[in-house]
């Protein structure tokens, strides 16, 4: 019997593979974790607050994911145009993530958790590029979960990047290059919360076929429940990548599942 009352997502990760999507059965949610200063102005707090119980979502999202089936997590903590606001915020940010990383390592290790940062690393603030350096790579043989940091990120940017750096621009060969880890991540499913319906620059190559799904609760308050809520949804969705529509494999698994002893 499963540990949990999520017993469809095999079969959605099987019925995910596809040339235009081009992976493996890996399920890969990415997340635009929006909403934590709000959360904090209507508490008469200030928004540093919902960015540190913003870090607190993360966790119990990270230690929920491997039981829903997730294999991948992408993060959105900070882009590019985030540099724009006020100094305080910046580097109340930094500091939440580089202590969130610097602590995590060790129940990364444990848990069996990887450990990616995408983005542009050059502008972050004292040894947290360095930080970050270790903990990719004492976590880098991890294969339970991969979680990947958006951090000084801009899809566009790394798309300009490609085109300079690529020699043979393929579709493979650009998602690999996006990755930096040489893995292809295209999104399955992409969550925003906070109530806002927009990418925001954030994964724009590897969502051409994601399925979009957005939470009008603020990141502080998503917890594992909605994450489960959001997967229903997607499971429910029909993928089909320009095709045809598939047979609702899903449904006939869930049958079969429910029906064993
Ligand atoms: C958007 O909410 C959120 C951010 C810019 C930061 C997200 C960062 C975290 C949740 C913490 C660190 C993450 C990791 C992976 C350790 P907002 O501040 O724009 O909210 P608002 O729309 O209510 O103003």
């Amino acid at each position: 019997m499963q540990s949990n009352c999520y017993p469809k997502l095999d079969c959605v990760k099987s019925s995910s593979i596809n040339q235009n999507k081009m992976t493996t059965n890996q399920l890969h949610v990415a997340l635009i974790m929006d909403g934590n200063g709000r959360w904090a102005s209507t508490r008469g707090h200030p928004r540093h607050h919902g960015h540190k119980r913003g870090v607190e979502t993360v966790q119990k999202i990270i230690k929920g994911a491997p039981d829903l089936g997730i294999d991948m997590l992408t993060l959105y903590a900070f882009s590019s145009d985030n540099w724009k606001r006020p100094p305080k915020e910046v580097s109340a940010l930094m500091s939440l993530m580089q202590r969130y990383i610097r602590s995590s390592v060790a129940s990364f290790v444990k848990n069996d958790v990887r450990l990616v940062v995408i983005g542009r690393r050059d502008r972050l603030p004292g040894k947290f590029a360095q930080e970050i350096e270790h903990a990719q790579n004492v976590t880098a043989h991890a294969k339970r979960l991969t979680v990947r940091v958006a951090l000084d990120y801009s899809a566009r940017d790394q798309l300009i990047n490609a085109a300079h750096e690529l020699q043979n621009p393929t579709r493979s060969a650009i998602s690999k290059y996006l990755s930096g880890t040489g893995q292809i991540c295209d999104v399955d499913l992409l969550i925003r919360t906070g109530a806002e319906q927009r990418l925001s620059d954030f994964l724009l190559w590897e969502c051409a076929y994601a399925e979009l799904y957005f939470a009008k609760c603020l990141w502080p308050d998503f917890g594992v429940e909605n994450l489960k809520e959001a997967l229903k949804e997607y499971q429910a969705r029909n993928r089909r990548f320009g095709g045809l529509p598939e047979p609702k494999r899903a449904l006939v698994a869930q049958a079969s599942v429910s029906s064993q002893p």
